[in-house]
This record gives C-alpha cells, structure tokens and sequence, in this order.
C-alpha cells in the first residue's frame, strides 16, 4: 500500500518526539500507526503484534499471554512493560517510534514517561481515535491480516485485489482469534475500564489530540499527518 500519498503529503524527516494511537478496538490504531511509522520512517510498535508473534513461536511469554488475550482481556502490565523497554533500546528506535495499543493503563504510561525521560526522548503526542461505537462491530469482524507481512485488510470496508491473498506480497490473509463477535465484548469493556482513562490522563497533561476516526481511512491518515505536523510547530 503507497502509504505517503495516501496521506496526502511528503515524507517527513524524523518524528520529533514518539506518538501514541490510543483508542477502541478496531478504532484503526494499527492501520493508522504503521501509515504514520511509513511516513516518517520510524518502527511501528505495536505491543499486539509481539504479543501474536510470542504466541505464534510458542515463547514461554507467548503461553503465558494467550488464554489472556483469547478472553479480550489485558496482559499483565510486568510483561508489556519488560517487552516495550527491551524493544525501545533498539538502534531503529533511536529517531523516534510510533506506539499502536500501548499504553493500556495509567501505571503502563506512568513507567512509559519514565522510560522516555531515561533515554532523553521528548514526553509523547496520543493521537485519540474517537469513533461512533456502532462502527467498531464490522470493522473487527471483517478485518483479515496477511500472515506473512501483516497488512491489514477488511472484507467489507478495504478488501484485497484477490480475495483472500496479500496485495502486497501475495500472503494468505487469516482472522485473529481474539476478533470473533463473541470476545468483541469482553475486549470492549476492558478497554472502557481498563484503558479509556488514559485519555483524561494525557489530556490533562495537554498531550492528547482528538482524531475523528469514523471518516475514511485516507481522510484520517491526512488529519492524523496535520496534527503531528502542527506539533512540530515551536
Ligand atoms: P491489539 O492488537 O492492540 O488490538 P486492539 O487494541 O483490540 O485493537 P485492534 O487491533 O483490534 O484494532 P485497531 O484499532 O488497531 O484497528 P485496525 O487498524 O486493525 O491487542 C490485542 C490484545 O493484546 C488485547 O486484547 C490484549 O489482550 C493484548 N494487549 C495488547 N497490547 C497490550 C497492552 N499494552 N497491555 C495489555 N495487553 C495488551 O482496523 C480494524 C479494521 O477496520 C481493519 O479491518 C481495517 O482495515 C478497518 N479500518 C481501519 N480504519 C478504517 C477506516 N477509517 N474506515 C474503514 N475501515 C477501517
């Protein structure tokens, strides 16, 4: 997928301090974050997609996180929070990142702000994905994602060339186990207890920026390179 010119402007030389996407499942955080990632050149770090991966190689961190996330509930924040301070010592990381579904708690953002002050990164911008509730249902369930390079698809809303197949590398494209109708539910509630406060946090300490989800995902991407863009701005 051309992600730049979809977001409508030219790549940028270096995010100038990390960004957060911060929102609902299937709000478009993962889609969102690695156009964003793309654009600036910067890893896309999504604490899901380790986790998936950790699950897939069967790691002793991958067994312990799956009956967890087949529930729709949250992993422990001691392993999200080992996983993300070992991922950000990497040397890719050291001109900035881009977070999709992490942090989930207060204490995961307080130990984030923590961990950006120790290795001199600027505190972050949360890009808050705000979205009509009803929209979320569809989007789950119609999502697929290729097994090989992980792009995202829907059958409804953004389907492959040929069905069932990456179109960028040919990749068999699968549903998540977590994204059946029947744990929909229990990923939502845990996100409005568990994770919905953040937004008052980073609000509250003039971080956060409202981002209408519901629009196309083109017309995102461009709000979403506005706001950052504007950050930028002494
Ligand atoms: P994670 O992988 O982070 O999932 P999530 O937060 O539930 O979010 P999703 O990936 O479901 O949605 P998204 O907002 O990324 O939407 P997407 O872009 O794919 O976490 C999974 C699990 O891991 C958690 O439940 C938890 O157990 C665990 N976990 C992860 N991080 C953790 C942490 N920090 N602490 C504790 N536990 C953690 O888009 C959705 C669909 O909509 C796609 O099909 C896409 O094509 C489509 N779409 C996107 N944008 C648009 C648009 N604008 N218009 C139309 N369609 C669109």
């Amino acid at each position: 997928m051309e992600t730049a010119g979809a977001a409508g402007t030219h790549p940028l030389e270096r995010l100038h301090r990390p960004v957060i996407f911060l929102g609902p499942p299937g709000a478009g955080k993962g889609t969102q974050a690695k156009e964003l990632a793309r654009c600036f050149g910067v890893p896309h770090l999504s604490t899901g997609d380790m986790l998936r991966e950790h699950v897939s190689k069967g790691t002793p961190l991958g067994l312990e996180a799956e009956p967890v996330m087949k529930r729709g509930d949250l992993v422990p924040d001691s392993i999200i929070l080992k996983m993300i301070a070992d991922r950000i010592e990497r040397a890719d990381c050291s001109h900035g990142f881009v977070f999709d579904g992490f942090p989930r708690t207060v204490a995961q953002a307080q130990y984030l702000g923590e961990l950006l002050k120790q290795h001199g990164f600027k505190q972050p911008l949360v890009m808050h994905m705000v979205i009509d509730p009803g929209l979320l249902l569809r989007r789950i369930t119609g999502r697929r994602m290729c097994k090989v390079g992980g792009e995202i698809y829907n059958i409804y809303e953004r389907p492959p060339k040929v069905a069932g197949h990456c179109d960028n590398d040919g990749g068999e494209l699968e549903q998540r186990a977590d994204d059946r109708e029947e744990i929909v539910g229990p990923r939502l509630a845990a996100y409005e207890k568990q994770t919905a406060p953040l937004a008052a946090y980073y609000r509250r300490l003039g971080r956060l920026r409202d981002i209408d989800a519901s629009k196309s995902v083109d017309e995102v991407a461009k709000l979403i390179v506005e706001v950052v863009s504007a950050a930028r701005q002494p």
